[in-house]
């Protein structure tokens, strides 16, 4: 198998097998994800762990007329202003996960056929995360809790969980703190209370078929040079 360019279309039979094949799909199919299919994904990721079993999570399943509406919303918000997350976006990184982060940069925009100087596609392609990447749905995860560290996990297992039950259906996924920018427009169109902080969301669909974007696969550093066993 091409370590880089893999297919994500296969439904995935065994957690091995979704832990291998999936990786973050940034093109969909517009066909729309039957409704049971979505239900029976995330009622299964209820089953998650958290912290003393608070479940910290709450999950909003936007399709249709509100999915385009919200899309409109966040796409003016970010063209005309800049995020204000909830969430406290990290602000610094060790020089190696910054070289990754490049490093992803440079790979991203390549598949995606995108000059790295040329800064109004780069503008472009982020944009994209506010129209989910052409998925025909898009799910937010809030929070009523006081963000914590645990809190944090409790939500990143979920999250997990979500993207290797999706793998199992045959549908892929993009995690996004994108879409967590502009709470305010998520929590207008959405109709949420204050305390409902809205965390971040995602991206679910079919993969779009023949697209370089959607096969490839980020690498990972070496095992031998993150495990150590005693
Ligand atoms: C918490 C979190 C936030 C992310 N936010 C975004 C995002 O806003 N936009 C995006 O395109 N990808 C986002 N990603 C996807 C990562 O870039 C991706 O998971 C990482 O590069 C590894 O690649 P893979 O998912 O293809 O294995 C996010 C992933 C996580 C876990």
């Amino acid at each position: 198998m091409n370590q880089e360019l893999i297919s994500i279309h296969e439904v995935a039979k065994t957690v091995t097998e979704a832990m291998d094949t999936r990786h973050s799909i940034r093109e969909y199919e517009s066909k729309e994800v039957p409704q049971e299919i979505l239900q029976r994904i995330f009622t299964k990721a209820l089953r998650s762990p958290s912290w003393k079993n608070s479940q910290p999570w709450k999950v909003h399943i936007v399709s249709g007329e509100k999915r385009k509406e919200l899309s409109e919303a966040l796409t003016n918000a970010a063209k005309s202003s800049s995020p204000t997350p909830e969430t406290g976006w990290p602000e610094s990184y060790p020089s190696d996960a910054k070289k990754r982060m490049f490093d992803l940069g440079m790979k991203i925009y390549g598949v995606a056929g995108i000059d790295r100087k040329d800064k109004e596609a780069r503008d472009e392609f982020m944009l994209r995360n506010f129209s989910f990447f052409g998925a025909p749905t898009a799910v937010f995860i809030t929070s009523k809790f006081d963000l914590n560290f645990f809190v944090g996990i409790d939500l990143g297992c979920f999250l997990q969980s979500v993207l290797l039950l999706a793998r199992e259906e045959g549908l892929g996924t993009c995690p996004q703190a994108a879409l967590g920018a502009f709470p305010v427009m998520v929590r207008n169109a959405l109709d949420l209370p204050n305390e409902e902080k809205v965390i971040m969301g995602l991206s679910i669909g079919y993969p779009k078929a023949n697209s370089d974007l959607n096969r490839y696969h980020t690498p990972r550093e070496e095992a031998n040079d993150l495990i150590r066993v005693y």
